[in-house]
């Protein structure tokens, strides 16, 4: 009936959402962004010499913990360490499937201590299985889980032999991808999970290789494409519990097609973590299983 609806009515009829989306309960890791500050570049879109309002990016933070609490996610807390001022991206920390966790290494020294603090928090909070990687990856920043896949992004941070090393602990079938814009330097700046249980996702053709990009079509047909004006606003980096997406406020052109699909858009305000090159899905990191 679905499918027929959806192939009979105009566009412009269109008022419901013709797919019902359930959103799943998630456990969420965070870090506040106590001692956020923009000190170094490691990436073009952090700028020394442009001033951080430390209080409205505390404020922001907040509401993006509060939305996920009053959404019925659990949200636990990392406690934020004064030299580590990136630490507030908690996604890049570590990436965990199943209840065991692949521990990140850091391709930059301003951020390499952030991957013990993770293995604590992990081995303090009853993780039995805490893998110390031999090779660079940086987490969620880079690794996106499907029902199907590990989508793997390198070029700028994560090292390829981190893919392999991912797919030997996990078991899962990593799908390695080049990213070639060194403004979407991680894969979650390029590629957001709509649904993982149905192996849905939306992704910015253009932050891949040729090559990539015909993976992610032969892939995922049915992908969300975002454009380029959404991808600049941080529009990938989102996250979505399988109804409701937040994603970063200034990718208004998102908002219809994640509506059409039947998806629920929260736009939030994350303008000053911007400064540090990071949004909505930078800001979190899931814990599964
Ligand atoms: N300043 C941080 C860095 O360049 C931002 C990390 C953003 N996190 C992310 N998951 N993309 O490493």
């Amino acid at each position: 009936p679905c499918a027929s609806h959806r192939s009979a009515a105009p566009a412009a009829d269109r008022e419901e959402p013709e797919l019902n989306r359930d959103a799943t309960p998630r456990r969420y890791l965070m870090c506040a962004p106590t001692h956020f500050r923009v000190t170094y570049s490691i990436n073009p879109w952090m700028d020394p010499s442009k001033p951080v309002d430390l209080p409205l990016a505390q404020t922001q933070w907040e509401d993006l913990r509060d939305r996920y609490r009053s959404l019925g996610h659990t949200v636990e807390l990392l406690t934020p360490r004064p030299d580590l001022p990136d630490m507030v991206f908690a996604a890049n920390g570590a990436t965990v499937i199943d209840g065991r966790v692949l521990g990140a290494l850091f391709a930059y020294r301003e951020r390499f201590e952030e991957a013990g603090a993770h293995r604590d928090w992990f081995r303090e909070n009853g993780f039995a299985e805490v893998h110390e990687p031999e090779h660079v990856n940086e987490g969620e920043g880079d690794f996106a889980v499907t029902a199907s896949y590990l989508l793997a992004g390198r070029g700028f941070r994560s090292s390829p032999l981190s893919h392999m090393e991912a797919q030997e602990f996990f078991g899962t079938p990593v799908i390695g991808l080049d990213l070639v814009d060194p403004r979407y330097y991680h894969l979650d700046t390029a590629l957001c999970v709509l649904d993982a249980a149905a192996d849905e996702i939306m992704y910015y053709p253009d932050a891949f290789s040729a090559g990539s990009r015909a993976v992610l079509r032969r892939l995922f047909p049915d992908a969300l494409l975002a454009r380029e004006a959404d991808a600049a606003a941080f529009g990938l980096n989102s996250v979505s519990d399988g109804r409701h997406v937040l994603l970063p406020q200034g990718a208004t052109g998102l908002l219809d097609p994640l509506r059409d699909r039947g998806f629920e858009p929260i736009p939030m305000d994350l303008g000053e973590l911007l400064k540090g090159g990071g949004s909505v899905k930078c800001c979190t990191q899931e814990l599964r299983g």
